[in-house]
């Protein structure tokens, strides 16, 4: 199975080619990326406008160099995947619009992917795992831990009741003066920092629920900077390095809870999942293959390139929807809220 993936609800303008393996998992054939960090970094966040804007002058171009890599036509397809949200509806247009215009003219069908259900699935693409596992999604714009049942079923163990853990990073760095975005620049400030300079708070230690709260640890964060007065190099790292480890705290934390309500929703997960744009940090990864390796969960962290937003994921979400006979119409609409557990009207052809 062949299919094109298209993803553009947010700063990303991505297409891919993926190819089921007959074995499971998926062989990646081409895999375009187009960051618009560039345009959105002098001011400090994603302009949705500039945003959509971008995906259209980028889009078709990528659409172009992925056929042309993979040496695939439209007609050897056999569906063309689009995020369909959640995320910025101007840039989720675009790329839903393109695909159900591919989809017309190559008369394949499409398949309209909830961009949180790609991210869950990537690691059956790369490490053809078996479900149910349990996923922390992590990135600017969510905060999730999820059982991931099947295609089309997830249970959403806890999420954010305010700030996504990317925003909390993208938010502190701002107050630090370092730049966007944020995560990358705070670990690297981190790394010479001291972590237990500043006693930051854990937001929903020990709840029961595994939500997430992340915006009292920015608020404290903030009162710090402005207890500290002009901000040296110094403190600017020991703030970094103590920020960090809390959140790492909260991510451990948190996880191991999702982890107890995975067991008696689900039973012992195959696996615990990274994946979003936060798991690139090192110490989130580390903290996670730790309580991975002490819980006897196999640890399947996706490459970086495949955690942050990609089209690869697309495709692939693609494929797995396509097997089912899961397809879309062309009025499947673009939305900018859509949450994994209400995945919405798909047409079931039943071959599975
Ligand atoms: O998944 P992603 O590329 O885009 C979406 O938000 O969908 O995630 C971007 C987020 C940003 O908030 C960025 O600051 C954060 O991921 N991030 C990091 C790191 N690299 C990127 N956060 C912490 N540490 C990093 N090394
Ligand atoms: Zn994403």
């Amino acid at each position: 199975m062949l299919v094109l993936g298209i993803e553009t609800t947010c700063d990303e303008t991505a297409a891919a080619i993926v190819r089921s393996r007959p074995g499971g998992g998926g062989e990646i054939l081409a895999n375009e990326v187009m960051s618009q960090i560039a345009l959105h970094a002098s001011y400090g966040g994603v302009v949705p406008e500039i945003a959509a804007r971008a995906h259209v002058e980028y889009l078709d171009h990528l659409i172009r160099r992925a056929l042309k890599t993979a040496d695939v036509r439209l007609t050897d397809l056999d569906g063309l995947a689009a995020a369909a949200g959640p995320g910025l509806i101007g840039g989720v247009l675009v790329g839903l619009t393109t695909g159900k215009m591919l989809s017309l003219a190559s008369r394949k069908p499409l398949i309209a992917i909830n961009h949180l259900e790609a991210h869950a699935l990537t690691a059956r693409l790369t490490d053809a795992l078996e479900f149910p596992y349990l996923a922390l999604l992590v990135s600017g714009g969510h905060s999730q831990l999820l059982a991931v049942r099947g295609v089309g079923d997830y249970l959403r163990l806890g999420s954010t009741v305010d700030d996504a853990a990317g925003e909390a990073f993208d938010k502190v760095a701002k107050l630090l003066g370092l730049g966007y975005p944020g995560g990358p620049m705070i670990e690297r400030a981190a790394a010479t920092g001291d972590p237990l300079r500043f006693a930051l708070p854990r937001p929903m230690l020990g709840r029961p629920k595994a939500d997430f709260s992340f915006s009292g640890l920015k608020t404290a964060v903030r009162l710090e900077v402005e207890r500290a007065g002009p901000l040296t190099p110094a403190i600017v790292n020991d703030l970094a390095a103590s920020f960090q480890a809390a959140m790492v705290d909260v991510m451990v934390d948190r996880t191991r809870v999702a982890m107890r309500a995975f067991r008696e929703a689900c039973g012992h997960p195959a696996a615990l999942v990274l994946a979003g744009g936060v798991a690139a940090n090192g110490a989130i990864r580390g903290a996670m293959l730790r309580l991975a390796t002490e819980t006897g969960v196999r640890p399947v962290f996706p490459p970086l390139a495949l955690c942050t937003d990609n089209g690869a994921m697309i495709a692939w979400a693609g494929i797995e929807r396509l097997r089912l006979g899961m397809v879309d119409d062309l009025s499947t609409p673009a939305r900018q809220r859509w949450p994994l557990d209400q995945q919405g009207e798909s047409i079931h052809h039943g071959k599975a």
